[in-house]
């Protein structure tokens, strides 16, 4: 999508267009068959290139309702935009915190198609929002436009090293982390645009700089005295918060975003979770948890300690609910050679299993074609390290009491 389709679906033409293609899309016509809906756009009179554009339009549209609920039948994106964009309720928290914060103007360098800026706006700060992508800048200026936003978002075309940094409260830079040539993901900092040297030299020109980074990145990468913070959504881990200078609070966080609820766990990062052995209840912890160093404290919380000291499974005597992991209770060790394993599973009659796995080299996938499973039980299989050794352990969800066949109690 380039400016000049994103003009043309400005029209009323295009508006015609947009509304024909998202009844279509709404019937499921489009996913089923995309040659026949555009057919039908072209039968109903709207030009080739309009009719394609508004298509791709109302797809992209419809996959966005899961970052942006109903304001996405309003706004416009790019596959790559939004694939890149934050989900709302990350980004409307994020703008919350710099709010709260007294910041009242930010400049977000590189704002994509605008979902950080469009947040920081709501929250009622004043933004300008600059991306080298012309396509992406007139993106985020039709969505400031279609959301009410126009009067306090304000979007330029611009190479982030270019802007004017002398006298804005605050920055926010999410820099694209993708190889353009291949589309893949790319996780090494050095590839990032803007550039890595230029995105961490932003807190020396502005104190209240907030960066947005891939959750994989290097704690050892993370500015001396910023805070990190690790945020899943639903259990997937979304992003790296890196908060600079003043807007700093807490060393390590680690958010978890349920449903409308928002859990925070805080501490150094540095402290080593008790060792102990396996227990009755283990206790996956979310991968915000994991990433960002927090696994003594979430250990705490459950009166936890971990089997092997490199692992994070945290294994304790009680179940506990908490939004910082699941919790299963363990049924007994089984056997690890697949031979045996597919054996023992058979015996207890589990057709379903769910299956998790730290510290061993196994495909989930692979393992789950190998142990040819048969039965009405279901059941995770645990796969991990217990000093060293490769420890298989049948699990269920703590709470759930349904019978297994052939279950041998351990504890
Ligand atoms: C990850 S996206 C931002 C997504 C945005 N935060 C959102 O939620 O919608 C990064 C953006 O940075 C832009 N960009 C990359 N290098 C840039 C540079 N040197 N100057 C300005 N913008 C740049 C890209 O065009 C892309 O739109």
């Amino acid at each position: 999508m380039d400016v000049d389709a994103l003009l043309g679906l400005r029209s009323p033409a295009g508006e015609a267009a947009l509304a024909a293609s998202a009844a279509l899309v709404e019937r499921g016509s489009a996913a089923v068959d995309p040659l026949a809906a555009a057919t039908a756009l072209r039968a109903a009179g709207f030009a080739p290139d309009l009719a394609s554009a508004a298509l791709t339009q109302a797809v992209l549209r419809r996959r966005a309702e899961a970052k942006f609920g109903v304001d996405a039948h309003e706004m416009f994106f790019t596959r790559t935009g939004l694939e890149q964009a934050t989900r709302r309720v990350v980004a409307d928290r994020r703008a919350a915190r710099l709010a709260a914060a007294g910041i009242a103007r930010v400049t977000d360098l590189g704002c994509g198609i605008g979902a950080d800026a469009l947040a920081f706006a709501r929250s009622g700060l004043v933004v300008l929002a600059v991306d080298a992508d012309p396509a992406a800048a007139a993106m985020a200026q039709a969505n400031a436009e279609a959301l009410g936003l126009a009067d306090r978002l304000h979007v330029r075309c611009a190479e982030a090293a270019a802007v004017d940094l002398s006298d804005v409260d605050a920055v926010f830079c999410d820099p694209a982390r993708r190889d353009s040539g291949r589309g893949r993901r790319v996780f090494d900092p050095a590839a990032y645009s803007p550039p890595w040297s230029f995105v961490v030299a932003l807190a020396e020109r502005v104190p209240m700089t907030v960066l947005k980074l891939a959750p994989g990145i290097d704690h050892a990468l993370i500015p001396a005295a910023a805070e990190a913070e690790w945020v899943s959504v639903d259990g997937d881990v979304v992003e790296a918060t890196i908060w600079c200078g003043p807007l700093a609070t807490a060393p390590r966080r680690a958010t978890a975003v349920r449903g409308s609820a928002v859990h925070e766990l805080t501490g150094t990062g540095e402290v080593a979770a008790p060792v102990g052995r396996v227990r009755r209840y283990l206790f996956d912890p979310d991968g915000a948890v994991v990433r960002s160093h927090l696994v003594a404290e979430f250990s705490s919380i459950v009166d936890g300690a971990l089997a092997d000291p490199r692992i994070a499974y945290v294994f304790a005597d009680a179940p506990a609910r908490t939004p910082f992991g699941r919790c299963f209770e363990v049924l007994e060790e089984l056997p690890f050679p697949v031979k045996q394993l597919r054996f023992a599973l058979r015996t207890r009659g589990i057709g379903r299993l769910e299956i998790r796995k730290r510290g061993v080299a196994v495909e989930p996938d692979r393992l789950r074609r190998e142990l040819r499973l048969s039965g009405g039980a279901e059941a995770t299989l645990v796969l991990t390290r217990v000093r060293e050794r490769p420890t298989a352990l049948l699990c269920r969800t703590a709470g759930n009491s349904a019978p297994l066949p052939g279950l041998r109690a351990t504890w």
